[in-house]
């Protein structure tokens, strides 16, 4: 018989500060820099997001989005034997974040690591995950995306500021005789690294080069709406299913208009697909889980439905997973 991982159940949680985008607009205008509802809610479909306070980092949201998954799956973090957290906002340069929130949850013991692949960070994350489990090296796992990008912010540049937000989501993966994650497919082209990046790095007690985000945004949605239609397409292949197969699209929510237009590809009508960017932006790792635990508690994602998660970002990084609920 084959050992599937199921999603035993979800957490997630954003910090208290939300900001929307009339409130981010006033602030930046202090500074002289020109933005509006307007411009954001027409171009990105984002109207909020929530930034932490300057002491939390992303242990601390990743703490919180993995108390409530827990809670949800019904176990203790005794229970959990494997800890991956998804994240490019890591507390430290090292030890793992991943390591911080075990010592935070309190089992020590369990393989505890960070996964970096930006956007994409969930999906890399949850597909580790899954091969673990299914291989037997681990039982129960604890998969998280947790960001802090208001840190990577630069509060100069329009163009990249109002899009981003903090926030934290996690699921409980145990090995199952029912499905499950199905299949999975991920991809990276490291040629991509200047489009979106944070150039700067640690050296002899400095950062060296620039610590803040750059962004060409159109480039990235260009490629971003192709790779995400092959993606799934991928997964479905390998899972001997077809379009009609999706009951939920839940896409890394980076921008409204780069969600529509893989739906479309995928011939679903947008109802089938989970929107969340309005009210958190783009939280990088964190976007998929936090849509996926919002989805689930209002309702939507229901037990036994098919769920196809998606992620872009840096790197270029991209893949979907797709599974039984
Ligand atoms: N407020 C007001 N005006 C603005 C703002 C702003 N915040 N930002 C840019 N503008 C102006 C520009 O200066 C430009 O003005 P000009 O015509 O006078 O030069 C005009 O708006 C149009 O700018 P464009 O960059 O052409 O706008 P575009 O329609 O491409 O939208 C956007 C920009 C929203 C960034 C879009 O390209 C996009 O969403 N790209 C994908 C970005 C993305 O998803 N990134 C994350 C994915 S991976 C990850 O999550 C890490």
């Amino acid at each position: 018989m084959r050992r599937y991982s199921r999603i035993a159940g979800t957490g997630s949680y954003l910090p208290p500060r939300r900001l929307t985008n009339a409130d981010l607009a006033a602030e930046l205008a202090a500074k002289g820099v020109e933005t509006s509802d307007e411009w954001i809610v027409e171009r990105t479909g984002i109207r909020a997001r929530h930034f932490a306070a300057p002491e939390v980092g992303s242990s601390e949201l990743a703490l919180k989005a993995s108390q409530r998954a827990l809670e949800a799956a019904g176990l203790e973090a005794s229970q959990i034997d494997l800890i991956i957290v998804a994240t490019s906002t890591p507390d430290m340069v090292f030890p793992s974040t991943a390591c911080i929130l075990q010592h935070k949850l309190g089992n020590a013991g369990a393989a505890a690591f960070d996964v970096q692949a930006v956007c994409s960070g969930f999906v890399y994350a949850l597909t580790v995950a899954d091969a673990m489990i299914q291989s037997g090296a681990a039982q129960r796992a604890l998969v998280v995306g947790a960001e802090v990008f208001s840190r990577l912010l630069d509060f100069t540049d329009r163009t990249t500021c109002v899009l981003f937000g903090d926030g934290a989501g996690a699921v409980v993966l145990e090995a199952s005789d029912e499905p499950g994650i199905l299949a999975s497919d991920l991809h990276a082209d490291g040629k991509h690294v200047g489009i979106l990046c944070v150039p700067g790095h640690v050296s002899g007690g400095q950062v060296l080069g620039d610590p803040l985000l750059k962004m060409d945004g159109q480039a990235v949605f260009k490629l971003a709406v192709g790779v995400l239609e092959d993606a799934a397409r991928a997964t479905l292949a390998k899972a001997g299913k077809t379009d009609a197969d999706i009951d939920w699209l839940i896409p890394h929510q980076a921008n409204i208009r780069i969600m529509q237009s893989t739906a479309r590809k995928l011939k679903l009508p947008l109802d089938k697909v989970v929107v969340t960017v309005d009210q958190h932006g783009n939280t990088s790792a964190a976007s998929i889980p936090l849509a996926l635990d919002s989805a689930v508690r209002s309702g939507q994602v229901k037990r036994g439905q098919h769920l196809m998660l998606e992620g872009v970002g840096g790197g270029f990084t991209w893949g979907a997973v797709f599974l039984r609920y």
